[in-house]
């Protein structure tokens, strides 16, 4: 057993990974396991990390604790993939094997520059000296360290960049979650933290080199918006400046951040010479249960990429999988874009790879065939609807009346109920659907639940409703392919 708080090496995981051949062999049976997701192969995932396509081949870090279904210890996980249906399973990326990260590598991003990929991210540090730590104000060591790769497989030392010492006085130990953003020739690194008033906020430092960063400025809502940012991402999409980023302790308003924690997209309106950052708007970006720690990268084909957990810090739920020995799984990867104004969310085309079988029907039709897959993605579009009720899963329903979209999964939420969005319409969803998972694109992704599911059997699917027209396209999926690699 590894025990919780101290370093843990290459060496002695790659043996812990042998003596768990057996228990790794039986999660590959759980029922639960997702076709098309990336999951643990054993214990707990979190966040996406540091990803970048390089030479055709896309890197997928994430949050990885092999050793126990909690996450009591970060390492970086990794697989990368050419066309999002094959995948490699790489070796971990990176171990709490140094001072300065032994309680967690925690989250942090990649950064490509001159053919080189630069790691940016957080290397958690508790102190045990002293009995009266708090751990927000005092005893923990947030340290933001640098590390290069030409492919990312091999990498160079560790180097420690900026430590709590740095930081303005005003803020509490929490500032984490490195993620870099260039402007004219100069590089920004966006910082997500808790200030002494445990109001969240974003820091941001400055450097020519990527090597040497100094304090640049700090920005926040005016009205305090929960009590620690974490995951900031900030980048330009059509013309628009935007920060993604997950706030923590924001209260429920109506529908609004039903969630303990949210992710939210910001537009923001700057001045960098002046230092001035004005947040414009907010929208939450998931709408479901399981969606937090989203992640951007630019890939070769110059599309803004996202992928998130497909999970939640804080939960007030139990996950049944860890009674089998792991939880968690990333979301599809989407593109981003900006559509009449608006933050758009698309599932990548290339998942299209996945369809094994095609049906295109109106919902007469589709309700007499009684499909019963959960394993398939579904393109309803919709003419003037007043009402509309989709059975997803013999106990999953989404449905919509009085302007109100509801996704229901009372009975199989494992304690989770209902989420709803009011909208102007409903003219289009893109489901997909595995085992034990739904991401809903609503609107052509203007809005997106995604969550966990557990459903004791498939149930016949459905679409009843009162509207103009109703058109179905269902495809059966097939799962990803894993070519080990370890
Ligand atoms: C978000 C987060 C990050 C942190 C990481 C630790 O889920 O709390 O802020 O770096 O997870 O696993």
């Amino acid at each position: 057993m590894i025990k919780k708080y101290r370093k843990v090496y290459k060496n002695e995981t790659n043996q812990w990974f042998k003596e768990h051949t057996n228990e790794i062999n039986q999660i590959k049976k759980d029922h639960n396991r997702l076709q098309f997701h990336i999951m643990p192969d054993i214990g707990w995932l979190n966040d996406p990390n540091g990803l970048f396509e390089k030479d055709g081949i896309t890197h997928i870090y994430y949050q990885y604790c092999p050793f126990d279904t909690q996450g009591t210890l970060k390492l970086w996980g990794h697989v990368t993939t050419k066309d999002f249906l094959h995948y490699q399973k790489q070796p971990i990326a990176l171990y709490p094997d140094q001072d300065m990260d032994q309680h967690g590598v925690y989250s942090g991003s990649a950064f490509i520059k001159n053919d080189v990929v630069h790691y940016f991210y957080t290397g958690n540090v508790k102190y045990f000296d002293k009995d009266d730590y708090d751990y927000i104000l005092s005893g923990r060591g947030s340290n933001q360290i640098h590390l290069t790769s030409s492919d990312g497989l091999h990498f160079s030392d560790k180097k420690c960049l900026l430590t709590t010492l740095n930081y303005p006085k005003n803020m509490s130990n929490h500032v984490r979650d490195p993620k870099i953003f260039e402007k004219d020739n100069h590089y920004y690194m966006v910082l997500g933290a808790r200030d002494i008033e445990s109001k969240g906020c974003i820091l941001m430092y400055e450097s020519n080199d990527l090597e040497h960063w100094n304090y640049y400025t700090t920005f926040s809502t005016k009205q305090t918006f929960g009590y620690m940012w974490e995951c900031p991402d900030m980048f330009e999409l059509d013309g628009k400046l935007v920060l993604l980023s997950c706030p923590q302790g924001v209260n429920q308003q109506g529908f609004d951040y039903a969630n303990i924690h949210q992710t939210t997209s910001m537009f923001l309106d700057a001045d960098f010479k002046e230092k001035s950052f004005n947040i414009l708007s907010i929208h939450q970006l998931d709408r479901g249960f399981d969606f937090y720690a989203q992640q951007t990268y630019l890939d070769e084909k110059g599309r803004r990429i996202m992928i998130g957990w497909m999970g939640i810090p804080d939960a007030d739920y139990t996950n049944p999988t860890t009674d089998n020995g792991w939880q968690h799984a990333l979301t599809l990867a989407r593109e981003l874009k900006i559509k009449n104004g608006k933050l758009i969310q698309l599932p990548l085309v290339e998942y299209e790879q996945l369809r094994i079988s095609n049906y295109s029907l109106s919902s007469d039709y589709f309700n007499k065939e009684s499909f019963s897959f959960n394993v398939y993605e579904m393109k309803v579009h919709l003419i003037q609807v007043n009402s509309l009720t989709l059975i997803l899963r013999k106990d999953v329903q989404l449905f919509y009346n009085n302007h109100i979209l509801t996704l229901d999964i009372s009975l199989a939420g494992s304690g989770r109920t209902t989420r709803s969005i009011e909208l102007n319409n409903l003219n289009d969803l893109h489901i997909f659907s595995d085992t034990t998972s739904l991401e809903i694109f609503v609107n052509n992704g203007e809005e997106v639940f995604t969550t966990r599911i557990y459903c004791k059997s498939n149930g016949i699917l459905s679409c009843n409703g009162e509207f103009k027209e109703c058109l179905i396209d269902l495809y059966e999926l097939k799962g990803f392919i894993y070519e080990e690699t370890l």
